[in-house]
């Protein structure tokens, strides 16, 4: 903490004080260096240069800002790319001391455009979908349906029927209806569709912590006494293939604990459907964690990966089966380092946050319209003055965004330097996962564009929205298509 003494008609408000302590998160310090990248919260191409402002990927701030304005995603594609393969790489490697094979499928629901589907493609990945409009990207960009998965506990007979049409990998169903759905749709198309079945452990896994419950009162997947139900009703059915259970038991996940515990239960429940016939995978889905502050340590992706493997090994041991094929299905590990928010500061004020207490509020030209994380689960970021150093004192700040929402909160808690002014550049880090892909048009706001930045170069690989894009939707303005089926979905 830092103690200092009160300063009149200062811009980002009073120093931080003993009596600020109790507006500071217990996790949150000062940090030495106010105007440091920290290492594992941006990504490794973020430095600062000669007149202080930070560059990515050789990208200048103030380059992408001129270009192609602010609020800016700026995805990093070698950090995309590095996380892929070595994402691919651990488990690989995993699978290999064991005498089985690996799959690492990239979630899509992290963050999908065409291009980092052709990149994480190109690193050796498959990619999971949930929706229609998740395949289409996938479908769009040249990836294999062969090698997609899709998810979902309601995909509409559309999307079902387009996953068969397409000769889609494998489709993790979720209920008995869906069972049925997909029989009849795969029946008729003449073609024999691979199921996985994903069931609820009853293990739930946040950062550090696991709980294994008895009960769980969730929407996704089968009880494991369900589970034996559905295999044996798609094993009845000659339209599907039963290929083995799924499971995801959480985000943010810092260890393999919590999936030691969840393999456990998969495999007993494996090993008893062997007697049905051969299981030739087991995917144990996705959620490693990723660091989001200077206080989040996740474990290296390659101990997470030998844990994992090493626990259905273990456990298909002492039951004496042959273990098989794993898959994975890392979507945050893979992009949210690579990704870095770009604001620029409007105004800045101190309030009281109490009798006694202020705290100095920093607002940004976005907010949780392209981060809707911090609102949605009270997620911590933190961020960065990019257009310069200051070597004025940190002071405790919020970022809030610029929506009518008092939850419009872009960091909740952070140190910046005391200075900061209308027109400053923000970066806020690690917002390559779940900031795009749960972007909204609140406030009548455009969705701002997405730029890839690799080796000096930047472009545009999502283009922004306009508030023209926004008016043509209006049918008020404009004549509506009446052709068209609701939300896109398969006629
Ligand atoms: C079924 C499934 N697989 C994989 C993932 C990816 O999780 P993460 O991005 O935390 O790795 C999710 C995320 O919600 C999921 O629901």
């Amino acid at each position: 903490m830092i103690r200092g003494r009160r300063v009149a008609a200062n811009p980002i408000g009073p120093p931080v004080s003993a009596s600020h302590s109790a507006l500071v998160p217990e996790w949150l310090t000062a940090p030495a260096h106010a105007n440091e990248l920290v290492a594992p919260v941006w990504p490794a191409s973020a430095r600062r240069v000669d007149d202080g402002s930070v560059e990515i990927g050789g990208v200048s701030v103030f380059d992408l800002r001129d270009r192609f304005g602010t609020p800016l995603y700026v995805l990093d594609e070698n950090e995309v790319r590095a996380h892929a393969s070595r994402a691919r790489a651990a488990f690989d490697s995993a699978a290999e001391r064991h005498g089985i094979r690996a799959r690492v499928y990239y979630a899509g629901k992290a963050f999908l455009s065409t291009e980092v589907v052709r990149w994480v493609v190109d690193e050796g990945l498959s990619v999971d979908v949930c929706t229609r409009g998740e395949l289409e990207v996938a479908l769009a960009a040249g990836a294999e349906p062969g090698g997609l998965g899709f998810h979902g506990n309601n995909k509409s007979v559309g999307e079902l029927e387009r996953a068969v049409e397409v000769g889609i990998g494998s489709v993790v169903v979720d209920s008995p209806i869906e069972i049925e759905r997909l029989a009849a749709i795969a029946d008729r198309r003449g073609a024999v569709q691979s199921v996985l079945v994903r069931v609820r452990t009853g293990v739930h896994a946040e950062t550090h912590a696991f709980l294994a419950t008895a009960h769980e009162d969730q929407k996704f997947g089968f009880s494991l006494e369900g589970a034996v139900e559905a295999v044996a009703r798609i094993r009845e059915l000659p339209s599907l293939r039963f290929v083995g259970l799924h499971a995801h038991i959480g985000s943010q996940i810092f260890d393999s604990s919590g999936f030691r515990e969840s393999a456990a239960r998969l495999v007993d429940l494996h090993a008893d459907l062997l007697a049905g016939g051969e299981i030739p995978l087991l995917n144990v889905g996705g959620g490693f964690g990723i660091s989001y502050t200077s206080v989040d340590d996740p474990k290296p992706i390659e101990e997470i990966a030998d844990g994992i493997l090493d626990a259905i090994a273990d456990e298909c041991a002492v039951r004496g089966i042959p273990m098989p094929d794993v898959a994975t299905e890392p979507g945050r590990v893979i992009v949210g380092q690579a990704g870095v928010t770009l604001y620029e500061v409007g105004t800045v004020k101190t309030v009281a946050a109490s009798e006694d207490l202020e705290r100095t509020y920093v607002s940004v030209d976005g907010g949780m319209s392209d981060n809707a994380r911090p609102a949605l689960y009270g997620a911590d970021f933190s961020a960065r003055l990019v257009s310069r150093v200051s070597h004025e004192e940190p002071a405790l700040a919020r970022v809030v965004g610029r929506h009518c929402e008092s939850g419009d909160i872009v960091v909740d808690a952070e140190y910046l330097p005391r200075d900061v002014t209308p027109g400053d550049l923000l970066g806020v880090p690690a917002t390559g996962a779940y900031c795009f892909s749960l972007a909204n048009n609140y406030n009548y706001t455009p969705r701002p564009p997405v730029v890839a930045v690799r080796d000096g170069h930047a472009r545009v690989i999502v283009r922004g929205e306009t508030v023209d894009d926004l008016l043509s939707r209006d049918a008020g303005l404009t004549a509506s298509d009446t052709t068209a089926t609701p939300h896109g979905d398969t006629e």
